[in-house]
Formats: structure tokens, C-alpha cells, sequence
């Protein structure tokens, strides 16, 4: 009988991933979910044929080299694959692969949940009755967001998740403005009433509402740099569910101290899990509304993830092209 491969697995994934993956590999859990440590790593990709991280995980060039030479296969339970050196693990011959495509309703969902929740004052309003509790009552002055809907929309990064936000965001009827590397389809254009915008500068001067949409790459470490968030309007918001590096978010941080920009929704931060006390204090003054990075967690998104993770480790152990082969 072939021998199982080795299949060593970073945190916690749900039951019936799990339960699946012992069936059919020789799987190693790591049981108390929590981050593994540096040296753990290192023991783990001298030993496994195939490592299945998240994205709170670093495996970085350093220990990649450390790798013994059974590591063939690097599966990572992600749709992004920031924080993985694709590049020197292709170098080394071991694959990688991600989890694409199964999360895209979900982040988008939760970009526009902060879409509508920041200008509206949803959190804030939630507040005066769970925390603060001192509603005197309905005023007509009182707790006034802005409106949602005649508003521009400036989507940054029109892949499959900034599309599904767009649809959204249409419904809602904002107007959709983006700006891509490339131009999408004509027809998803003229579907989404879409305008491009060949220029970011030009699009972030001009939006009510900005969504970073695009994925952490060395080419958007800082897109949104301070000279660019200056540009953007005093009554505008931002919203990133990408990855917090793309935003400088010291530079974020002060114009919304400054209102510069009237207010934020993150679910990403630069130095995830750490969060900067500034923001912090940002949201508890209903200026920024914070989120722990769970635009895609949801229980179905989670599976459907797992399922990805299995099937290409089974196509590669059959012989086959992993679906979801990533490149640099
Ligand atoms: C991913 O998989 O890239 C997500 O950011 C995790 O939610």
C-alpha cells in the first residue's frame, strides 16, 4: 500500500476538515490552535511532505531554506499568500497552493456590512444602548450619518472580491468608480455601470467612499501611502478588508485625527494581532470602526476552504496539477 504522505497542519480547522484529513493522510494536528513558534515551523518543514498554514504563519525565505528535502508541497489554508515566499519555494521545487474563490462572497459581505456601517454609525449607535446606556430618547438631530445611497464608490483592486463588493455596493446605489491594473470586461463594466479610473490619485481625490480590494503584494505594500490618502477628500471614508500593508496606517492614523478623512472601517492592520492604541482610541470616539480580520469568517467559507486544501493535496499526490497552483 502507498504510504500516506505526512501532512503537518498549523492551527485548528473545523471537524469535518479535520476528520477528513486523518482519513486520508498521515496528519499531524496542532491541537492547541495557537500560533506555532518559530522553532516549531522549523521542526515542522524538516518532517512534513506537505505544510498547511494560515495567514498567521510566516514562511518566509529563511525557512524555506530550512526545509528538509521531503517538503513538496506547501497547501496553504488562504486565499491571500502574502506570507509565503512563493518565490524561493518554487526555487526549491516544493509547490504551493491556496484556497481562491471560496471567500470572495463572504469578504465582500463584510466590506459592505463597514461600507454601510461607518457612515451610518452603526457601532456607535450600538454603543449608546450596550455600553453607555444613556438614550434619552429620539432626536431630530441626534446620531445623523451620512448618507449611503448617490454616493461614489472608488473600488481599489477589481478582482473577484472588489466585483462582488461592486454588485453589492450597486444595489445599494452607489456609483462604481475603480481602479485595477488592467480594465475588466466590457461587459462586467457595462453590467456594473463601472467607470475605470486609469489614475488612482485621480479616483481617490474624487470618491466618497474608498475600498481597498486589492491583494498584498511587494507592488502594493503602502499603495495608499500618505501622499496619496491626502488626496482623498475631507468627507470621505475608507474601508480596507485586503491587508492592512497596503494602507500606511500611521499616515491613516493621523489625518483621521486630523479629520482629514471622516472615518475608516478595518478589518486589517499592519501589525496584525496588534492593534495601534491610537486606532483604538480612534474607535471608541466612533470615528473608525474596527474589526479582528474576519471579513470571511464564516463556518461554510471555513469548509470550503478545508475541501480546497484537500483536493490539492490529493492532486498532487496523484499525480496531478493542484488546482489552485500559485505562482509568484
Ligand atoms: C485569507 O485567507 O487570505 C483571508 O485573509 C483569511 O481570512
Amino acid at each position: 500500500m502507498k504510504k500516506k504522505p505526512h501532512v503537518i497542519v498549523t492551527r485548528r480547522l473545523p471537524d469535518a476538515v479535520e476528520t477528513r484529513m486523518r482519513e486520508l493522510f498521515d496528519t499531524r494536528l496542532n491541537i492547541d490552535d495557537r500560533p506555532m513558534s518559530r522553532a516549531e515551523l522549523v521542526e515542522a518543514v524538516k518532517t512534513a511532505d506537505v505544510l498547511v498554514p494560515t495567514v498567521t504563519d510566516r514562511i518566509d525565505a529563511t525557512l524555506i531554506t530550512e526545509a528538509g528535502p521531503q517538503l513538496r508541497l506547501i497547501a496553504s489554508f488562504s486565499n491571500g499568500f502574502d506570507h509565503i515566499d512563493v518565490e524561493t519555494a518554487l526555487a526549491r521545487g516544493i509547490v504551493v497552493t491556496n484556497t481562491p474563490g471560496v471567500l470572495t462572497q463572504d469578504t465582500a459581505d463584510m466590506t459592505m456590512a463597514l461600507i454601510l456601517a461607518v457612515p451610518r454609525r452603526l457601532v456607535e449607535g450600538a454603543h449608546v444602548l450596550d455600553v453607555d446606556r444613556d438614550w434619552a430618547g429620539w432626536t431630530p438631530t441626534w446620531m445623523l450619518g451620512r448618507r449611503i445611497s448617490g454616493k461614489r464608490l472608488g473600488i481599489v483592486g477589481m478582482g473577484r472580491i472588489g466585483e462582488a463588493v461592486a454588485r453589492r455596493a450597486k444595489a445599494f446605489g452607489l456609483s462604481i468608480h475603480y481602479h485595477n491594473r488592467h480594465r475588466v470586461a466590457p461587459e462586467v463594466e457595462e453590467a456594473l455601470e463601472a467607470t475605470y479610473w486609469d489614475s488612482l490619485d485621480q479616483m481617490l481625490a474624487r470618491m466618497d467612499i474608498i475600498s481597498v480590494n486589492c491583494p498584498r503584494t511587494p507592488g502594493t505594500y503602502h499603495l495608499l501611502s500618505e501622499r496619496r490618502l491626502k488626496l482623498m477628500r475631507p468627507e470621505a471614508y475608507l474601508v480596507n478588508t485586503s491587508r492592512g500593508e497596503v494602507i500606511d496606517e500611521a499616515a491613516l492614523t493621523r489625518l483621521l485625527e486630523a479629520d482629514a478623512i471622516a472615518g475608516a472601517g478595518l478589518d486589517v492592520f499592519e501589525h496584525e494581532p496588534s492593534v495601534s492604541p491610537k486606532l483604538l482610541r480612534l474607535a471608541a470616539k466612533g470615528k473608525v470602526v474596527l474589526l479582528p480580520h474576519m471579513g470571511s469568517a464564516t463556518i461554510e467559507g471555513r469548509i470550503e476552504m478545508g475541501e480546497k486544501v484537500l483536493i490539492n493535496i490529493r492532486a498532487f499526490f496523484d499525480g496531478h496539477k493542484p488546482p489552485d497552483r500559485v505562482l509568484p
